[in-house]
Parts: C-alpha cells; sequence; structure tokens
C-alpha cells in the first residue's frame, strides 16, 4: 500500500504523516516513509529519527542525475535510475534510518542556497516510487513539498490513495478544485480537514465540491504547535488518528 500525503504549504502534512506512522507501528505494522520534499528537513525529527543521507547521492549527486537528465531529453522513457524491483533493505547503510518497524528515506535535499532547479529529485522520486516492491507488507507512507508541483511531475502514478491534507484556508480550497480538474477527482484521492474548530470545519465541507471524500478531521491542537516549534516528537497521539487509520484499514487499504 503506497499513500501519496499532499496539501498546501503548512497545512499539516509532515505532521500528519508522521502521526499516522507512529499509529500504524503502534499497531504493529511495518512502515515506509519516502520523503520527497527537497525544501523542509524536519520530517525525521517528527518521527523522531535519525536523518538519512540524500538518496540522490547514492545515484552518484544531483549534477550527475541532472547531467542525464538534459542528455535523455526530450525522450525520458529510456532513462533508469534505479534498476526493478527496488528493495530499500538491500540500499547501502545510511542511506535509510530506521526506528522500531518505520523505515525513513529521503530523496534529496536543497542544501544550500541557489543550489537550482528540484526536477531531477522529482524524477528519482517517481522512479523510486514506481520501482519499489511491495515486500514486507509495509505501508509506504510519502511526504510531498507544498502545492500540486508534483502531481505534474507524476509522483503519485502507480501509488493507492491520495490523502490531501486540507486546512481551513481559501488557498487549501482551491488547490482541492484545481487538482479535480487537472485529474478528475480519483476514486482514491481522499481529504482530511485538518486544524479546524467547529466554525471552520462546517464552513470548509460547504466549500468542498466533494465533501464526500472527506476520511478524517483534526481541530486545531496547541499540543501540536507547541512540540513542532521546540522540534519535538509528538507524543500525544490525538484520536483523530486513531479514526483516520481505523477507516483506512476498514477499506481493506492497510490491512
Ligand atoms: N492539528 C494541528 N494543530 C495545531 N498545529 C498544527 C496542526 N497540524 C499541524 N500543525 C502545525 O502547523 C505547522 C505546519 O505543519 P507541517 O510542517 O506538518 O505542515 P506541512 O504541510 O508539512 O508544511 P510544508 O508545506 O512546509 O511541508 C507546524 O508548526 C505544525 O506543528
Ligand atoms: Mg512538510
Amino acid at each position: 500500500m503506497k499513500m501519496v500525503i499532499c496539501g498546501k504549504g503548512g497545512c499539516g502534512k509532515s505532521t500528519i504523516l508522521a502521526l499516522l506512522a507512529r499509529q500504524y507501528a503502534a499497531e504493529g505494522k511495518k512502515i515506509l516513509v519516502i520523503d520527497t520534499d527537497e525544501s523542509n528537513t524536519g520530517l525525521h525529527r517528527l518521527l523522531g529519527m535519525d536523518a538519512p543521507d540524500d538518496l540522490i547521492d547514492f545515484l552518484g549527486g544531483k549534477k550527475p542525475v541532472t547531467e542525464k537528465i538534459m542528455n535523455s531529453l526530450p525522450d525520458l522513457s529510456s532513462l533508469h535510475f534505479f534498476s526493478h524491483p527496488i528493495c530499500v533493505n538491500k540500499l547501502p547503510a545510511g542511506y535509510v534510518t530506521k526506528k522500531g518497524s518505520i523505515k525513513l528515506v529521503s530523496i534529496g535535499k536543497i542544501h544550500s542556497f541557489g543550489e537550482g532547479c528540484a526536477c531531477p529529485m522529482g524524477i528519482v522520486a517517481k522512479q523510486f516510487l514506481s520501482g519499489l516492491t511491495d515486500q514486507d507488507d509495509e505501508i509506504v507512507l510519502v511526504d510531498t513539498e507544498a502545492g500540486i508541483e508534483h502531481f505534474g511531475r507524476g509522483i503519485e502514478e502507480g501509488t493507492d490513495l491520495i490523502l490531501m491534507i486540507v486546512d481551513p484556508s481559501y488557498e487549501s480550497v482551491l488547490l482541492t478544485r484545481k487538482i479535480s480538474e487537472m485529474s478528475g477527482i480519483r476514486p482514491d484521492m481522499y481529504y482530511m480537514l485538518n486544524k479546524i474548530d467547529s466554525d471552520t470545519g462546517s464552513r470548509l465541507r460547504c466549500h468542498l465540491l466533494h465533501p464526500e471524500k472527506i476520511i478524517g478531521e483534526m481541530g486545531f491542537l496547541p499540543v501540536i504547535t507547541r512540540s513542532g516549534l521546540d522540534g519535538e516528537v509528538l507524543d500525544d497521539y490525538p484520536p483523530e488518528i486513531f479514526q483516520v487509520s481505523r477507516r483506512l484499514s476498514a477499506m481493506d487499504i492497510t490491512s
């Protein structure tokens, strides 16, 4: 099962991914987290794990990867960075960090100012995800950068479920509409409302063209903001996360 988590900047993608990962781990499931967000570096902290090395360095580094892509344009169909099927357990130590039943792989980060375009990371992420084997019954959770650029790069292709985090902002509402326009409302796309209260929650539900796609809701919880600010792992599991993981299990997606 591969699940991509997307949404507007700051809506809570990484937070909800980390909570879901730890919830699944507590249920005895195995989780592989793939960090495809090249800008933010904090996902490992939310998971309480060490940061893995950039997978793009395993392929020689961003510059050689970019050169290979440029030399193959416009047809990238014969460019393969990995031999399939990809087995995460066979990656050299350092490119995967582990904590309990959670593994973390990071495609690559922009480490310094002016490091250039993120396209190579998008292409590597897409190839890595599509080549991953479904071994060990792992649940694969994919964190993405803000917005919808990764949809243009096709990161979500070959995944089983898209969980879109929707916060109570007009930008989030517009993003849900834009994605529906781009790819139609995929049957495997669901919304999770985040940072709502009773008023903003009911307004947000009215704004959504497909409220039937809401699979879970989480309120604005100061404890989450506080641990985010302090760079700490969230120790309190909001009960709303149980609800989402239970609903996903009921749909037979993660069981
Ligand atoms: N339910 C919530 N209640 C309170 N604060 C929250 C909640 N969910 C997330 N936050 C806070 O919102 C901020 C953004 O969260 P997070 O980094 O998870 O968003 P993101 O969508 O991954 O952002 P980015 O687009 O930058 O990757 C963080 O400070 C986090 O602690
Ligand atoms: Mg994030």
